[in-house]
Order: structure tokens, then C-alpha cells, then sequence
């Protein structure tokens, strides 16, 4: 399957895993709308995009805020098309502290991360439905399959991701629309350019949104990857607490300088529009 002459909607374009998805889905002729806050950015992508003899749009929108996102994928789908294809990518991470508890950042995980895959669903999923034909997609993590000490709200708001995916996977089965959950290992974007730990199977964020391309036309329901940290991601799971927690010190050492830790978040923004 091909998504040449397709139309797509990618959010979270304006940066790292996004961006490049956008280009990679562009250069194999899928005209491609793209969604996030900073209007810089994507103008930027698009300008990028059409350079190169492909089509695409964008609109500014707060991911977190349904009366945003749900009018700003409309505003796409009348300028570019019928969508054939969501990628729900927006994403944040932040550290969760317990002393003190950092409760408006593990809010603003769950409303970027879950809330804003539930809400970009929502501005597509009826016209698919009346079509019989669409593919959801959500970029979750790793993280989904283990939560880890210092990173229980990002661990949280992505396992969330997953258990929404599935169960619209099984209710949507036989209506023509595919549901794929994408949960990557560790990607060199901006959110992870602050860790000063260790990160196994780093990958480049072009190879990542190639392969993520592949896997979404392959219409896979689940993607892993890398496939060594997957599994030991599964296997951690068996694992005496101690053990993940030994296996972990030097990552946690590590939060204590940088307080982003697993990953870096970007501020969040008040409008729609924004050129940070
Ligand atoms: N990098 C990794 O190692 C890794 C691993 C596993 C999963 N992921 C997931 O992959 C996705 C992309 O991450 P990335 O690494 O590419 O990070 P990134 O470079 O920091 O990009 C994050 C994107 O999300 C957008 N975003 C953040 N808050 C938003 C909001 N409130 N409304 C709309 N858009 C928002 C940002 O755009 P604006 O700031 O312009 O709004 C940006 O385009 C995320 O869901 C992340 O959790 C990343």
C-alpha cells in the first residue's frame, strides 16, 4: 500500500519525529497537512515541502485544546482534501518529582499526549467512517510498556496512547479504517538533545520516520522499535523492582542536574499560533 496521491495529517511538524514524517510521507507524492503551535516552523516545512515539488498546508493549533485542534485539521482537510491518514505525534515530556509533586506537568503530559491523540482522532474519524476508509496513527513510546521511576506521568500518558489505540483498533474492525500505534525507542530530536545519559540504539530522526513510514504501510497495528530495547523494555517488566531501579541509577543520577531527564519539553504555549 501506497499513500502516493493520499492525503495525511501529521501534528507535532514542527519539530524532530514530525518534521521528518511530514517530508518522508511528502516525498512519496501524499499531500500533508501539518499541525502544532509554532507558525514559523511549519510555514517553514511547507515552504521546505512545496520546494520540492510536493503539496502541503498547515494550521496552528494547541494540540491540548479540543476547540483548537478539531477546527485546525478541518481547516486542512478543506484545503488539501478528503484524510486518508492521521498521525497523532504531538508529544511533551517532562520529569515526574515527588518532592515536591509537579502535578501541572504530569497534567499537561496526559493533555498533549493522550488528550491531544483523543482530540486529533476526533476532527477525522467521522468523515472516515462515513468514507469506510482511514488509518489512525499515534506516536506513543516505549515508555508505554514500563513505567519508570522520575518518568511516571510521560510513562502514564503514553500507556494511556496505547490501551486507546487498541480498543478503537477492535471497535473499528471491519469498518475499513486501520489503526496503527507507533512506539518508538530513543530518537535524536529536540526532546531528547538535553539527556546527558546514555541512550541505547539512538536513532536519527529521518531513519526513524522511514521506518515508521514503512510500518504504516505495511498497516502493522503495533510498531516497536528498535526491536533490541523493545524486548528488553518487555523483559524489565519481569523484573524485580531492584533490579529496574539498579538498572536505572544512572539515569536517575543523571535527573538530578537535569531535571528533564528522559526528555527535554518545550513550554507550553497559551495561543495557537506561536513563532518560539
Ligand atoms: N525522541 C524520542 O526519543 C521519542 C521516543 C519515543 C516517543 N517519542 C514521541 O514522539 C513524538 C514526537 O517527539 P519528538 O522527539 O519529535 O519531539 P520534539 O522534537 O520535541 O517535537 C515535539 C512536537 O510536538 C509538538 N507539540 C508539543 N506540544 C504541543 C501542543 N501543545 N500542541 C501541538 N503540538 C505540540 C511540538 O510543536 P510546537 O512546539 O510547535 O507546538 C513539536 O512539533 C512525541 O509524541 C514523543 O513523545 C519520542
Amino acid at each position: 500500500m501506497s499513500f502516493a496521491n493520499q492525503v495525511a495529517i501529521v501534528t507535532g511538524a514542527s519539530s524532530g519525529i514530525g518534521w521528518e514524517l511530514a517530508k518522508t510521507l511528502a516525498a512519496k507524492q501524499c499531500a500533508v497537512g501539518v499541525v502544532a503551535r509554532r507558525k514559523d516552523k511549519l510555514a517553514a516545512l511547507v515552504r521546505e515541502i512545496e520546494a520540492a515539488g510536493g503539496r502541503a498546508a498547515y494550521a496552528c493549533a494547541d494540540v491540548a485544546e479540543r476547540h483548537q485542534v478539531v477546527p485546525a485539521i478541518h481547516s486542512l482537510r478543506d484545503q488539501l482534501g478528503p484524510i486518508d491518514l492521521l498521525i497523532a505525534n504531538s508529544g511533551v515530556g517532562m520529569a515526574t518529582t515527588v518532592e515536591p509533586q509537579n502535578i501541572e506537568d504530569v497534567e499537561q503530559m496526559f493533555r498533549v499526549n493522550t488528550l491531544g491523540v483523543v482530540y486529533s482522532i476526533e476532527a477525522v474519524l467521522p468523515e472516515m467512517l462515513e468514507r469506510g476508509s482511514g488509518h489512525l496513527a499515534a506516536i506513543s513510546s516505549l515508555a508505554a510498556y514500563l513505567g519508570m521511576p522520575g518518568e511516571s506521568g510521560y510513562c502514564a500518558s503514553k500507556a494511556a496512547v496505547n490501551s486507546y489505540m487498541d480498543g478503537l483498533r477492535i471497535q473499528l474492525g471491519g469498518r475499513g479504517i486501520d489503526v496503527t500505534t507507533v512506539c518508538p525507542g530513543f530518537i535524536e530530536t529536540p526532546m531528547t538533545e538535553a539527556n546527558n545519559f546514555k541512550m541505547p540504539w539512538l536513532m536519527k530522526a529521518d531513519k526513524a520516520a522511514a521506518m515508521i513510514v514503512r510500518a504504516l504501510e505495511r498497516k502493522k497495528k503495533i510498531y516497536n522499535f528498535p526491536w533490541q530495547l523493545s524486548l528488553l523494555i518487555k523483559f524489565a517488566r519481569w523484573l524485580p523492582d531492584w533490579i529496574v531501579e539498579r538498572a536505572l541509577a544512572g539515569k536517575s543520577g543523571v535527573r538530578k542536574e537535569n531535571p528533564d531527564g528522559f526528555s527535554h519539553c518545550l513550554p507550553p504555549s497559551s495561543t495557537a499560533c506561536s513563532s518560539r
